[in-house]
């Protein structure tokens, strides 16, 4: 059985390893800082595992030799964000924890594939691309599945077509400055525009925009942790059963879309080896123009690593 590591095991972190654990993935552990808490869960998860019918070993612990020989490493340790605060405000508090991480795992699982949920994530996967020094291919943000699923939720809301069908494809920074793909977008492959009247589908992209602020709205305390946490399992399911999934994710890109030396949202295919190919949508110009400009965000944000010490 292949073994996953998720480093956070608060809401995100916890919730990954039980689809992942459901699906009968890989032996999952969970490691976080707060003493008893991944040990308590795994344990909560192990005694639902006859329930379902899995066998999967789930082990929480506190210490990072736990995660020797992990084939996948996911990172979600940090602080989410708090009604009123952008994903920037993040910044500082999270690169400082993310790095720790990235040191830990990679020094015990010096062959994993690294995928990163930490906010801001565009910057934080650029940090543990860094920090591991591991080659671009073996380092993955989650931000798209995201992104787009809350694109083709609001779609099938305003429709009433199955989620199945609706394809949705938001790239860029996951930030509010993210792309929605119109162009792309297709309901059983009839574009989006065909079946929305202007005014919605632009509600939609807005909505989309600013879907995470909307559950931090809501919840008052914490962000969304179903929806990352699903995507998370999706990514880590790619990889390991080598699916070759296409799918938005946050990778390195080195001229694709005229863009050097940055991670950011644009459609990834997903293999046992990681990111094994950046797929170049043709964008219009306007397309193009919104994401170009939530590169240069994503590069600013960069910019304070260097700028603040931490790489
Ligand atoms: N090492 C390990 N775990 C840590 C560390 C660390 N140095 N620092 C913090 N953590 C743990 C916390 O103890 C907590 O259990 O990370 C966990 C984060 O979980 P939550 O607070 O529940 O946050 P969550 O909603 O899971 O979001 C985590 O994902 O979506 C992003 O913006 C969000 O950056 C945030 C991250």
């Amino acid at each position: 059985m292949a073994k996953i590591s998720i480093i956070g095991a608060g809401m995100t972190g916890s919730t990954t390893a039980h689809w992942l654990a459901e699906r009968e993935i890989a032996d999952i552990v969970l490691v976080d800082i707060i003493e008893g808490m991944p040990q308590g869960k795994a344990l909560d998860l192990t005694e639902a595992m006859p329930i379902v019918g899995k066998d999967v070993s789930i082990v929480g612990s506190n210490d990072y030799e736990a995660t020797k020989d992990s084939d996948v490493v996911i990172i979600t340790a940090g602080s989410p964000r708090k009604p009123g605060m952008s994903r920037d405000d993040l910044l500082t508090t999270n690169a400082k924890i993310v790095a720790k991480v990235a040191r830990e795992t990679i020094e015990r699982s010096p062959d994993a594939i690294f995928i990163v949920l930490t906010n801001p994530l565009d910057v934080m996967t650029y940090l543990t691309w860094k920090v591991t020094g591991l080659p671009t291919y073996r380092v993955v943000g989650q931000a798209g599945i995201l992104d787009s699923a809350r694109m083709r939720a609001f779609v099938a809301m305003e429709t009433g077509v199955s989620v199945e069908n609706i394809h949705c494809y938001v790239l860029g920074g996951h930030g509010d400055d993210m792309v929605p793909l119109t162009s792309h977008s297709n309901i059983a492959g009839v574009p989006l525009n065909k079946y929305l009247p202007k005014d919605k589908l632009d509600a939609i992209v807005e909505r989309t925009r600013k879907g995470g602020g909307e559950i931090v709205g809501l919840l008052k305390k914490g962000s969304a942790f179903y929806a990352p946490s699903a995507a998370l399992a999706q990514m880590a399911e790619a990889i390991i059963k080598d699916k070759h999934l296409i799918v938005p994710a946050t990778s390195y890109l080195d001229g694709e879309y005229g863009l050097h030396d940055i991670f950011i949202g644009v459609p990834t295919m997903l293999g046992r080896k990681g990111v094994e190919k950046v797929i170049e949508y043709e964008l219009t110009d306007e397309e193009m123009e919104a994401f170009h400009k939530s590169a240069a965000h994503v590069k600013s944000n960069v910019a304070k690593l260097t700028e603040f010490g931490l790489i």
